[in-house]
């Protein structure tokens, strides 16, 4: 793949678009032995050797995909039984990407796969407060209070008391479950927790992320980083 130097670079960690054409231009940089100072030349990511400071750089195309997940398939890179959410990307893609974060095996709807480890670290970090909404069905009837229990944070067979979450109870046993974190079977221990039982879990949406009714389950579409936030 050609790209820009000052977009590899960039890219790559070594400072903002400006900070590496300063690095540039100041002759920091080689490519195949060269000092150069031209920041607009286009580089062949895989036959071209880029130093900076006489350090190699390793260039990492980062990728971004949002899948539908299926039911049937674990959030994992490998597993020795069932399917993993990876097989449902072409081969050719797969190597580095992983999961950001899991959905369970019975689970459906939005999930975001990368290599872009940084990224991956700031949505799941508790710190971020990362807002993850689910549509859901249930059996049983919710106790009175569901709203305000869920307002207040929920306590978790007295394992864990759950941070500040929304319910929107829709009527037909169905609802949306807002949260901001990702415990264990978070949503549906929060649901039984107030009486009822989860049947159907989909996440509709990861931070500004939404699953669009057009991406059918199974499918995926690449997006960019600036799409995410
Ligand atoms: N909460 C759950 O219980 N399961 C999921 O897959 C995601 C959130």
């Amino acid at each position: 793949m050609k790209i820009r130097l000052d977009k590899l670079l960039a890219h790559s960690g070594y400072g903002t678009r400006k900070e590496v054409k300063e690095l540039i231009r100041k002759g920091y940089v080689t490519i195949n032995g060269d000092e150069i100072y031209n920041d607009d030349l286009k580089v062949d990511t895989e036959n071209d050797e880029i130093t900076i400071a006489e350090e190699q750089v390793n260039y990492v195309n980062l990728r971004y995909f949002l899948l539908n997940k299926p039911k049937g398939y674990i959030s994992a890179t490998f597993d020795d039984k069932y399917p993993t959410v990876l097989d449902l990307l072409p081969g050719s893609v797969i190597r580095g990407l992983f999961p950001v974060g899991r959905l369970d095996i019975d689970t459906t709807g939005l999930l975001l796969i990368t290599n872009d480890g940084k990224l991956a670290h700031q949505l799941l970090s508790p710190k971020h407060h990362v807002k993850k909404t689910y549509w859901l069905k249930y059996t049983g009837e919710l106790v009175k209070d569901t709203e305000k229990r869920f307002l207040e944070g929920i306590n978790i067979n007295n394992e864990y008391i759950t941070l500040p979450a929304q319910i929107e109870i829709l009527g037909n046993n169905e609802a949306y479950v807002t949260i901001e974190e990702g415990k264990y079977h978070q949503v549906k221990r929060m649901i039984s927790a107030c009486g009822g039982e989860v049947t159907e879990l989909k996440r509709i949406k990861f931070g500004n992320i939404e699953l669009k009714n057009d991406l059918k389950e199974g499918e995926y579409i690449e997006i960019t980083r600036k799409d995410i936030f």
